[in-house]
């Protein structure tokens, strides 16, 4: 028993889910709050473990209170919508401040009160190539998605922008641009895997927190990957099947930086590479492909 698949359409040129174009509306009127945090991302980005960081952060370190509700309720996802389940802006208008936001969407199809407000924002960005890996399992669990095809035509479609959310290459992008006018933590999947420690030292710094050491550990432990994918508050299990089948893939599925080597051909790592080069000319924006 799924959800029927079907095609992506789109809003303000950006493929995204029928049932979140459906209502749109709501997302451009949304409404943020001085206080809010936004937690922003490209899919398969990292948002479920800044998310969990965050609330940690939030929460002083203490475990049990992070456990109160899965991760989708604590931080809610601005834009979802689908029959008969939680709308995000809803779920967020009824919610006591100071409010966590995950957003996937390009930063010109942000609703317009987080920059009159001034909100505080995270954005993490993965390497392209990860996030084509990351992305191609996603397809196949979440019942969202039209069918992904094989790894190749998915590819194909990474690359042209022909996915949910668009191009990766615009999203990162806009994103950066924006970080330098606005209160942007920008931060980097391959940073928090190769030194978590400094990372969330940069959070903790960017929210005016002050944490004792042994807290800052205790967050680290908790956020691991290892931790994260056997906690039900976090790993996705408590998602409606209907919505996101683990049997095919587990939502927290390897959690590492270069799986894209066991994906790419030779010849499909030549065609990015010289595809990303065009791409990103002209920006100083600049990635790691493996740590
Ligand atoms: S979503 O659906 O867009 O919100 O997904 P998102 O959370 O952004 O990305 C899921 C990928 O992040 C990996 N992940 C982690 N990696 C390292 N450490 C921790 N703690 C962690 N938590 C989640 C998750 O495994 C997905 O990546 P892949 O490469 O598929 O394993």
């Amino acid at each position: 028993e799924h959800m029927p698949r079907r095609e992506l359409e789109s809003i303000h040129g950006i493929p995204l889910y029928w049932c979140f174009v459906e209502k749109w509306g709501q997302v451009e009127a949304f409404q943020a709050r001085p206080d809010d945090l936004l937690i922003s991302t490209y899919p398969k980005s990292g948002t479920t473990w800044i998310s969990e960081i965050v609330d940690m952060i939030y929460n002083d370190g203490d475990v049990e209170k992070c456990k109160r509700d899965a991760i989708f309720n604590r931080v809610p996802f601005m834009e979802m919508s689908a029959p008969n389940f939680i709308n995000g802006t809803e779920q967020l208008d009824k919610m006591p401040s100071p409010r966590l936001v995950k957003t996937h969407v390009p930063v010109q199809l942000l609703p317009v009160s987080f920059w009159e407000k001034d909100c505080k924002m995270i954005y993490v960005a993965r390497n392209a190539k990860d996030v084509a890996v990351s992305y191609y399992y996603f397809y196949q669990m979440a019942k969202l998605h039209p069918d992904p095809g094989p790894w190749n035509e998915f590819l194909e479609k990474f690359m042209a922008g022909n996915v949910a959310y668009g191009s990766w290459y615009d999203h990162v992008k806009g994103w950066w641009e924006k970080a330098k006018d606005y209160r942007i933590l920008f931060l980097y999947y391959e940073d928090m895997k190769e030194d978590p420690k400094r990372e969330v030292q940069k959070v903790i710094q960017f929210l005016g927190k002050d944490l004792k050491e042994e807290v800052v550990n205790k967050i680290l432990h908790h956020t691991s990957f290892q931790e994260m994918k056997k906690n039900p508050s976090v790993n996705y299990e408590t998602m409606p099947s209907w919505a996101l089948d683990h049997s095919i893939s587990p939502f927290m599925r390897k959690g590492i930086s270069g799986d894209w080597k066991n994906h790419f051909t030779v010849a499909q790592n030549e065609r990015f590479n010289r595809h990303y080069e065009e791409q990103m000319k002209g920006s100083a924006l600049r990635f790691r492909m493996e740590i």
